[in-house]
């Protein structure tokens, strides 16, 4: 089998890591790639063939995993020569996923959860042909959702209006919590229903939100122009009170 990757960044270069079978072959092309992306694919000794276009047809899956902004163009030019499953793993919007599946014909929609160089990386894949693509839990935890385009990347963002709210509720109580010289106490009674590690997780969590608070407000923005038609109280909350860490 021949799986083609359009992108070859961190999310390939870990799925070429963690995908070791005899029976696949990974490759790729160097067409107007930058040369940190060369350097990844040459070290890894993937075949690059002269354009992605060859790489589309020649694919019986072809992973596009390049950059949310590109993930549109990509598809557009290149979802026509692919023969195979196309199985988009960028993080974009359900908007954008509808959009790719005009382009391609047997799109997947695929989501990773958390990092994909994190301990546990999950994907999770809706459209009618996910099914032929649950060998891959072999390699990597993967699970079906269903056979609808566009499950994969609502979920997604359903995860996102959890964990992202939570984060800036977090901020908020710890706030609060220093304020009272209580922090240390604060996270000791939360470990006690939340789970050991709730400080580390937390701290980690409120430093990721301080330090990225632009794109986290612009993907709140997202969740709730995606969800118009659902109250999202709490996520207009947690908008307005990242929008008190920028500039
Ligand atoms: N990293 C994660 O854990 C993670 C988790 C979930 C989802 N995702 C999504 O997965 C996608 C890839 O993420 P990443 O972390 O691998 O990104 P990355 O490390 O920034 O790498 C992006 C790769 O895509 C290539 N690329 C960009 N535009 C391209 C195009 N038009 N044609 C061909 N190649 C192109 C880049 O090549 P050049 O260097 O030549 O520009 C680079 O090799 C993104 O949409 C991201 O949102 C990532």
């Amino acid at each position: 089998m021949i799986i083609g990757l359009i992108g070859f960044g961190k999310v390939s270069q870990n799925i070429v890591d963690l995908i070791k079978s005899d029976d696949i072959e990974f490759i790729t092309s160097l067409e107007n790639r930058s040369s940190k992306t060369t350097e990844a694919i040459e070290k890894r000794k993937i075949k690059a063939l002269d354009t992605f276009k060859e790489v589309a047809a020649a694919s019986d899956i072809l992973i596009s995993a390049n950059s949310p902004k590109n993930a549109l163009e990509v598809a557009k030019s290149y979802g026509k020569y692919c023969n195979g499953i196309y199985l988009d793993l960028n993080n974009i919007s359900p908007e954008t996923t509808f959009k790719i599946n005009e382009y391609v014909g047997d799109l997947v929609d695929g989501a990773i959860i958390g990092k994909i160089d994190s301990d546990n990386p999950t994907i999770y894949l809706s459209g009618k042909k996910s099914g032929e693509l649950l060998f891959l839990d072999e390699f990597v935890n993967t699970f079906k959702i269903s056979d609808e385009i566009g499950d994969a990347a609502i979920l997604k963002l359903l995860r996102s209006t959890y964990t992202k709210t939570l984060s800036a509720l977090l901020i908020e109580s710890v706030e609060v919590a220093k304020e009272y010289d209580l922090e240390n106490e604060f996270f000791e009674v939360l470990s006690l229903t939340e789970g050991e590690n709730f400080r580390e997780k937390s701290i980690s969590r409120i430093n990721n939100t301080l330090s990225n608070s632009k794109r986290k407000s612009e993907e709140l923005d997202e969740i709730i122009n995606y969800f118009i038609k659902n109250d999202l109280v709490m996520v207009k909350a947690a908008l307005e009170k990242l929008s008190r860490f920028q500039p």
